[in-house]
């Protein structure tokens, strides 16, 4: 399945994107090694667990490049399990979108996928397996994928912070198996008891006073929604998902943060010698983690000023007076008052969509992404979709292989994003053009979601 260079050439051309210099030279591929790992995720005095990972690690390596660069590597699959990677968030060719099932076949134990495209946009990304991903995901595949900016970012450095939640057993320090559960998959979403940033408990950095750092923020968990507060550090929001907000936004209230979203802040130490800043997670209480940096002098003696905002990404601009406008309804799952739905074509009562595995329809139909594509447009099509969250649960709805524009309550373009966190009775319009040709996902990142009915895809011919 690996392209050869004239096909790899034609897809990355579809790009408009490229900087020039792109580096788009062929090399051997660098492996990336999906396998059982033996990691000390609890705090000292408590056991091991035995994870999934990349190259035997959680989060995975990251995998960092400039724009316009290429990425090639080769999954060599160790599992137990057949297995795939997605890259999140990158407008990619098709054939390399890693979603098991629908763009390629998942790769069985001892055999190997190349993986092989153009970054196109710069950012913050992430990569995790997308097979059984509510499953795959919790065990620890998933690592951050960055691209950086031709320009030189005005920041003393930078730290790549990956949330992520476990729902972890306390006596064996082994991860709870029941990774199907009805009751995850009818409410919340598996929602672990222990949270990890890099897959440490309370991470601890160094920073000096007035130290000026960007973090890029993943939350690569199945369904945890953080909350997330700045102590002793003050800034600014500059991308979304990876996506350049045209002004930075000044931090003022509490971040919130969906599963598979992203947010680069800039951010000044302002809290003293001697003293901490947190990034600090709320909501939570047994499994309260957070980000510590100990401050020490040695920094700016004063802050600057207002940072400039990360250059744009290279984007087709939505018009929604031409775009087709198409409603997508989000129904069921507990308390959600859901009576029938169809499968296979069929009217079905709730008990027996139940029977299926299913909890949650979009449109009125249950069979998630083995059903027919949810719409077919053609390339370059504008389309407008309002998603309406008629459950009793909050749901962050991801797009594969485009990027969309949430639509402001007055009509007019919001940020450009690749996942959307829509609250429970809320909804959501966005907008897209469908300029990248090929099946797409379009599903809850709430993974137990995903797999019982919250998913279908895109067909753009
Ligand atoms: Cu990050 Cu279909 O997923
Ligand atoms: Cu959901």
């Amino acid at each position: 399945l690996r392209l050869n260079r004239r096909q790899f050439l034609a897809s990355a051309a579809s790009f408009a994107t490229l900087p020039v210099g792109a580096s788009l030279a062929s090399s051997d591929p660098i492996d990336l090694n999906a396998q059982v790992a033996d990691l000390q995720l609890l705090p000292n005095g408590y056991g091991k667990t035995s994870i999934w990972g990349f190259e035997g690690m959680t989060p995975g390596p990251e995998i960092r490049l400039g724009q316009g660069q290429r990425v090639q590597r080769r999954l060599v699959n160790a599992l137990p399990d057949p297995t795939s990677v997605h890259w999140h968030g990158i407008r990619i060719d098709n054939a390399m979108d890693g979603v098991s099932g629908l763009t390629q076949a998942a790769v069985p134990r001892g055999e190997t996928f190349d993986y092989d495209f153009i970054a196109p946009d710069a950012g913050t990304y992430w990569y995790h397996a997308h097979n059984r991903s509510f499953e795959q995901v919790a065990r620890g595949l998933a690592g951050a994928l960055i691209v950086e900016e031709a320009d030189t970012i005005d920041v003393d450095r930078e730290e790549v912070l990956i949330l992520d939640d476990w729902l972890l057993d306390p006596d064996t320090a082994q991860i709870v198996s029941d990774f199907a559960a009805p009751h995850a998959r009818s409410h919340g979403g598996r929602i672990g008891n222990f949270v990890t940033t890099n897959g440490i408990y309370n991470l601890a950095l160094n920073a000096r006073q007035n130290e000026r750092m960007r973090l890029r923020i993943i939350n690569a968990s199945n369904a945890r929604v953080f909350p997330l507060r700045l102590d002793g550090l003050e800034g600014w929001t500059v991308a979304l998902d990876g996506m350049p907000l045209l002004k930075p936004e000044p931090v003022t209230e509490t971040i919130i943060l969906g599963p598979a979203q992203r947010i680069d802040l800039i951010v000044d130490v302002v809290a003293s010698e001697g003293e901490a800043a947190h990034v600090v997670h709320l909501g939570q209480s047994d499994a309260a983690s957070q980000v510590a940096f100990e401050v020490s002098s040695g920094g700016a003696a004063t802050r600057r000023g207002a940072p400039a905002p990360l250059p744009p990404n290279a984007h087709q601009m939505v018009d929604l007076s031409k775009a087709k406008a198409m409603p997508l309804k989000m129904e069921g799952g507990a308390m959600g008052g859901l009576r029938s739905a169809t499968l296979d074509g069929e009217t079905k009562s709730m008990a027996e969509i139940v029977e299926a595995g299913r909890y949650w329809a979009f449109n009125g139909a249950a069979d998630g992404r083995d059903g027919p594509a949810f719409t077919k447009l053609s390339q370059g099509e504008h389309v407008h979709l309002t998603i309406a969250n008629d459950t009793a649960f909050p749901h962050a709805m991801h797009l594969h292989g485009m990027h969309f524009h949430e639509v402001n309550a007055d009509g007019s373009l919001g940020p450009l994003r690749d996942t959307t966190l829509i609250e429970r009775g809320n909804s959501r319009d966005i907008a897209f053009v469908a300029d990248n040709p090929g099946k797409w996902l379009l599903h809850c990142h709430m993974l137990s979601h995903a797999a019982s009915g919250m998913s279908t895809w895109i067909d753009v011919a």
